[in-house]
């Protein structure tokens, strides 16, 4: 499963990247708008940065803005995708960047038939939020397994990317299901090291350095 990142802050990025923990990079407007940044300059600064998919969002609502937003988008870099809202307008803006080469990410995904539609509208990733429907009661999880079968059961080649990532247990729950990708704050992705155990194996192996007063450098 590739990792992706979402965030716009650049310190966050390099950290991951320098440790080839990054596939690529998530934004949306919410997170640039907490960058404080301009969104061509800092997305043009992580495309610098990563080699990956780095999505960037349109923040129009009608298929010709979102077009145009797209191209002008679309040329920062060689490895932008274009992000697309997941409604009518979105599908046809998603159908004609990816006519024209173009990576599109299909974003704000919560049913499997929104998925299927993305993928018949030539999106490279889907993007199912599994957070947000967690926070409503629905299972997020469920939603990626279920795109999961239908993608395999016809061959559709775009990416499960999944997306609002809130745990450790949802990166490995998602590995498990197969999805292709997933996009996960920094902190979740380095809470991944985390456990107990580890803790407090490593507290009892201290504890008898010292006693021993072993060294090696
Ligand atoms: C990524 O593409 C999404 O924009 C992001 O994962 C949303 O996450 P959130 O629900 O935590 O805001």
């Amino acid at each position: 499963m590739k990792f992706f990142v979402d965030t716009a802050e650049i310190d966050q990025i390099k950290e991951l990247n320098d440790l080839g923990m990054v596939d690529g990079v998530t934004t949306n407007p919410s997170l640039i708008a907490k960058s404080g940044r301009d969104i061509l300059e800092v997305t043009k600064e992580i495309c610098s940065i990563v080699d990956g998919p780095v999505s960037a969002e349109v923040v129009s609502l009608t298929a010709d803005d979102m077009i145009a937003e797209g191209r002008k988008l679309a040329k920062i870099a060689d490895n932008i995708a274009v992000k697309v809202p997941l409604t009518w307008d979105g599908l046809k803006a998603c159908k004609t960047l990816s006519d024209e080469g173009n990576m599109v990410n299909v974003t704000l995904c919560f049913s499997a038939n929104q998925a299927i539609l993305a993928a018949k509208a030539g999106a490279t990733f889907i993007s199912p939020f599994i957070g947000r429907l967690d926070d409503i009661n629905l299972d997020g999880l469920e939603l990626i397994d279920d795109i999961r079968t239908i993608y395999d059961n016809y061959g559709y080649e775009t990416q499960i990317l999944a997306a609002s990532i809130r745990s450790a247990n949802h990166m490995s729950e998602c590995a498990k299901i197969g999805a292709d990708v997933a996009t996960a704050p920094a902190n979740v992705i380095k809470s991944m090291a985390n456990h107990v155990l580890t803790d407090k194996g490593l507290a009892g192996f201290m504890a008898d350095i010292e006693k021993a007063g072993i060294k090696i450098l």
